[in-house]
């Protein structure tokens, strides 16, 4: 078991708090999962998610969900090696599905400014899909600089920069199966 050594060796170091277990967060994406099941009923269901920090997310979520879902994916750069928002975004991958009148679920990790959603909202709608809505593990309100719809989240939560479960520091800690404020 090499996983249960990593977190001990990440906890060891005196940074990273604890804000939500795994536990926490399998409860709230099952909750989650059962309300989009019953909202997409008979739709044409396709989930983007947003890479990278929203894989671990979007293959739980997907795998609750009792309706079928296809998937695709986009990656945008917004965040450098540091903890706050650049506010430059750039597209480095694109869709590979169409999504022409299809009802799509944008997944993202974690809305903090939310000037990367609505970039990427205007930007799914040039494809014109049938509808599009939002979905985000954790909606962050401290650093809120633009007025996004958050149709679907599973924790809000106001401030700190959070690590694990997808989540990452310059490329660590994705890997914790919790999340974690991290002190810097
Ligand atoms: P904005 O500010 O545009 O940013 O809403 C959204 C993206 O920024 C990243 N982000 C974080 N990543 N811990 C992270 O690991 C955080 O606390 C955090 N806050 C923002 C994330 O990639 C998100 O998609
Ligand atoms: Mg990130």
């Amino acid at each position: 078991m090499i996983l249960p050594l990593v977190v001990d060796t990440y906890k060891s170091m005196p940074e990273l708090i604890p804000v939500l277990s795994k536990k926490e967060i399998e409860r709230s994406i099952n909750d989650l999962a059962s309300r989009i099941s019953d909202d997409y009923q008979g739709r044409d269901l396709v989930l983007i998610g947003i890479l990278k920090g929203a894989f671990i997310f979007m293959a739980d979520l997907l795998r609750q969900l009792s309706v079928a879902a296809k998937v695709d994916l986009l990656r945008f750069s917004s965040y450098g090696a540091g903890t706050s928002s650049s506010g430059r975004i750039r597209l480095t991958k694109n869709l590979e599905t169409d999504i022409n009148g299809s009802d799509v679920l944008i997944v993202e990790d974690i809305v903090d400014t939310g000037l990367t959603l609505a970039y990427l909202i205007d930007y799914v709608k040039t494809f014109h899909p049938g509808s599009v809505k939002v979905c985000s593990l954790i909606n962050k309100h401290e650093n809120r600089k633009q007025e996004v719809t958050i149709d679907y989240y599973c924790h809000d939560i106001e401030e700190g920069f959070l690590v694990g479960y997808g989540l990452d520091y310059d490329e660590h800690y994705r890997n914790l199966p919790d999340i974690y404020h991290l002190k810097i």
